[in-house]
């Protein structure tokens, strides 16, 4: 497999670590999208914030004229001084604090991803102080597996997320005796990184299978319907995939999905947005070989992308300065937690202190999820535009 190709020139002059973003390939990326949803005109597409909140990366994508998915207030400020329409945000998470509900109800949203009865009541005692109506979408778990790492799955019963399905009508039939609520949709998220289409089909039956059950009990004209995201990307070959399979994404809904007439459907996709235009650009600070092994340490830890540590996620790490023979290694930061590894046994070009090494598909929960811990300074971040 190819190596990307970077403006290493560039990079030799920078500090290391930062994450680099390739604002071509996102436009491309957010051009594809556009192309695939115009046969589409009842589908709209709420951008995952969480996925990567960079104020540079938010404006292209609302520039590309699609919406936001915000869990917190923080993120919802963060989509209006980026320039989103409120009309355009919608809001989820199961444990929305005052302020961020009163922040969403003065911005006016397009609605509330809402996750429990008390909940409810909450938004709705809110919205009469302030005399205001919210718009809510109920966020039903649909007990539905995906195919996908434990600690990113969602949409099963165990998990914390959303109101059970044989609690739906009961909390649909409160929310519409409350006085300042509007009852507009439901909203379902099965997981993410999710690759086999087989997975949202059985989302779409159960969806199916709710919205009968609703009709048959006089509950009718759900206005919107959100499936959530989870789309994933290929983290094994970013050069050959480095854009999603978007079409058969939304042709799979398109085809399992019986929406009811004037019914839109609501996307929130994260990952498979930024994902492959983001790599975290590092340094080897050391090769260090001990009996058994061999470490390149470099300058980035896990406390610049958290991914391989939390979840044992992969990532492609290429050394983009070296061409010599591939040698065996062990790829891990300096942090002291044994945790702390991108990557062991891997195949990379012979490597030595100073040499600039490439970890890709980083634009998702990577720089997001960056913290201090032993009080490092933030991974730097540059778009392709700056450098
Ligand atoms: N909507 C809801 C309700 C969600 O919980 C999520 C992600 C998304 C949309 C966007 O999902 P995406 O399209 O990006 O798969 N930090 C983990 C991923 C956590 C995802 C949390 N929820 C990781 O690095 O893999």
């Amino acid at each position: 497999m190819e190596k990307g190709t970077f403006p290493i020139d560039r990079f030799q002059q920078m500090q290391t670590p930062f994450y680099y973003y390739d604002i071509p390939l996102l436009n491309q990326t957010l051009q594809t999208l556009q192309d695939q949803l115009r046969a589409h005109p009842d589908y709209h597409l709420h951008y995952a914030v969480k996925a990567n909140a960079n104020p540079a990366i938010l404006r292209h994508i609302q520039e590309a004229g699609f919406g936001a998915d915000c869990v917190s207030g923080g993120e919802i400020q963060a989509a209006l001084d980026a320039g989103f329409s409120p009309q355009s945000i919608v809001f989820a998470g199961v444990g929305k604090a005052d302020w961020e509900i009163q922040l969403a109800l003065r911005a006016q949203i397009h609605s509330f991803n809402v996750e429990s009865i008390p909940e409810l009541e909450v938004i709705n005692q809110l919205a009469v102080e302030m005399q205001q109506t919210a718009n809510v979408s109920l966020r039903i778990n649909p007990d539905v597996g995906a195919h996908t790492h434990h600690n990113i799955t969602t949409g099963r019963a165990e998990n914390k997320f959303g109101i059970a399905m044989d609690r739906m009508k009961d909390t649909i039939r409160q929310a519409l005796a409350m006085s300042n609520v509007r009852f507009v949709g439901l909203h379902f998220h099965i997981g993410s990184q999710i690759l086999q289409m087989d997975d949202f089909v059985a989302l779409a039956q159960r969806i199916n299978e709710l919205q009968d059950r609703l009709e048959q009990a006089g509950i009718r004209d759900i206005r919107h319907i959100n499936v959530g995201g989870g789309l994933g990307i290929d983290y094994t070959d970013p050069n050959g995939h480095p854009i999603p399979t978007f079409g058969d994404y939304f042709q799979t809904y398109a085809t399992h999905l019986r929406l009811r007439p004037g019914q839109q459907l609501h996307f929130e996709l994260g990952r498979a947005v930024v994902g492959q235009m983001g790599t975290l650009i590092t340094r080897c600070l050391y090769v260090k070989p001990t009996a058994t092994r061999q470490f390149a340490i470099v300058d980035a830890g896990m406390t610049d992308l958290i991914r391989p540590a939390l979840y044992d996620a992969y990532h492609r790490i290429e050394n983009i300065t070296s061409s010599e023979p591939e040698e065996t290694y062990d790829v891990v930061g300096p942090i002291c937690e044994s945790s702390d590894v991108f990557v062991r046994d891997h195949r990379m070009n012979r490597t030595q202190r100073g040499d600039l090494i490439a970890i890709r598909s980083a634009g998702a929960y990577g720089e997001i999820m960056a913290s201090r811990y032993n009080l490092r300074r933030l991974p730097g971040s540059y778009t392709s535009d700056e450098i």
